[in-house]
């Protein structure tokens, strides 16, 4: 019998890396690749960083397991970090997890569990957008609009309640219709009146389509609205900031670029930096005393805010902060777009170049005027992302199956110009390559 030595299934990527270091990933085979995602959008300072070795190294020495619920110097300097620089100050309760879909479960029950406190348990609805990602646990699986991440799990995991996800490429009405976000947030007041706002604890939303959509702003000025309306029918909002989170967007939290005050925000990659498992759940003090008050409990997870973990994320968060990492992500961002834009805007099978800060997506399509897909089984995106590694590149494949063929880029803050200008002759020349195929 065949040994399928990694990963669980057979479809191995086939490259074993052997060492990470800035924005590059070294293979066993002797390969240097520009590594033009950060993993999985998720190394912002880049790999292989003393400091965070050090303090991880030292954090082990010190306190290698503490139940999470006590203190250490550790979660308390991660704390101090957090509440002094970073997040928004309305969002005082800190609760740590093991990563992004660990911690919106968490503000899924917290969400719940307020309502429930405030004497209102049939307001248990979790709204969420028909295109989007927020984990892959069995809730998380099941509430997200992902399509090909819960094939064959249908008929265990709970059905999403959704709305739309502002896509102006692809808004019902006409691609990039003025009226988008109009027709967008009477869809939110319509599924609210549907439903009835007395069944809907909270909507969970990415204030920016991570990967699953690639990088997907709403219309201008939808997220305001959509927060009044929320804020009228008292349904909290969650935001998931597990991609966009700790700067990748230009701005600490894509939250900010909207002046959204979320109810709960949710952080994980960014926050350790690819250098510790963790991820966090923020939630005000109104969410915390009410379930206080009600005596429900807020369990912990066996290992969220291993000291060793709070210790990688406040020195990755330090570096951050203190070399002023989140200060090129915008204009580094711009011009990767700007590139690319003049690379492959008009290529017949490039609908759209988008992004915010170092999260860009671009969306491939069979068609350009209709935006018909390429056929799932073409694997259009795997595709690419193949030819970019034999090109020394790797570019992350987005999509849901449902909205596919979107490569996203989302390096470390640290790239340089020249860096930019292979990911972008990568990226044209692995698209244009895949796409001439057909
Ligand atoms: C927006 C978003 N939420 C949640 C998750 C899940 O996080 P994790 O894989 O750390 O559990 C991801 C992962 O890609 C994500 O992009």
């Amino acid at each position: 019998m065949e040994l399928v030595k990694w990963p669980f299934l057979k479809q191995t990527w086939g490259i074993e890396f052997e060492r990470s270091e800035g924005a590059y990933l070294y293979t066993k085979d002797g390969r240097k690749i520009l590594d033009a995602a950060g993993g999985a959008i998720v190394s912002n300072i880049g790999y292989g960083r003393e400091e965070v070795a050090e303090a991880v190294a030292n954090a082990l020495k010190s306190n290698t397991y503490v139940l999470p619920p006590f203190l250490t110097p550790e979660r308390e300097t991660l704390l101090d970090e957090l509440r002094e620089y970073w997040l928004p100050p309305h969002l005082t309760r800190i609760h740590l997890s093991s990563g992004g879909s660990e911690a919106n479960e968490s503000a899924v029950k917290l969400a719940i569990q307020y309502q429930a406190s405030r004497g209102k348990p049939e307001k248990n609805i979790i709204l969420t957008r028909n295109l989007s990602y927020h984990g892959t646990t069995l809730n998380m699986s099941g509430i997200s609009g992902h399509i090909a991440r819960k094939r064959g799990l249908e008929s265990y995991v709970p059905k999403p309640v959704s709305i739309e996800t502002p896509y102006p490429l692809r808004c019902p009405i006409g691609s990039f219709h003025p009226d988008a976000k109009d027709y967008y947030l009477d869809d939110l007041r319509d599924t609210i009146k549907k439903i009835g706002a007395n069944k809907i604890a909270a909507l969970l939303m990415e204030p920016i389509n991570g990967s699953s959509g690639g990088a997907i702003s709403p219309p201008d000025g939808y997220w305001l609205e959509a927060q009044e309306i929320l804020k009228e029918n008292d349904i909290l909002l969650i935001a998931d900031e597990v991609m966009t989170g700790f700067g990748r967007v230009g701005s600490d939290f894509a939250s900010n670029l909207y002046q959204l005050e979320p109810d709960i925000l949710i952080a994980g990659k960014g926050m350790g930096g690819g250098y510790a498992a963790i991820g966090g759940t923020y939630s005000t003090d109104e969410i915390a005393d009410s379930i206080e008050k009600a005596g429900y409990e807020v369990m912990f997870h066996t290992f969220a805010a291993l000291p060793q973990s709070c210790a990688a994320s406040c020195a990755v968060l330090k570096i951050l902060r203190e070399e002023k990492l989140c200060n090129r992500v915008e204009p580094l961002g711009n011009k990767i777009i700007e590139r690319l834009t003049k690379k492959l805007g008009q290529h017949p099978h490039v609908a759209e170049i988008r992004g915010k800060g170092l999260l860009i997506g671009i969306e491939i399509v069979q068609n350009k005027s209709s935006l018909e897909p390429f056929p799932e089984e073409h694997k259009i995106t795997g595709q690419v992302m193949q030819k970019g590694l034999e090109q020394g590149v790797f570019l992350y494949p987005g999509g849901t199956g449902e909205y596919r063929d979107i490569i996203c880029i989302g390096p470390a803050f640290i790239i340089e110009d020249s860096e930019i200008d292979q990911i972008v002759e990568v990226a044209e020349s692995s698209i244009k390559a895949v796409t001439e195929q057909y």
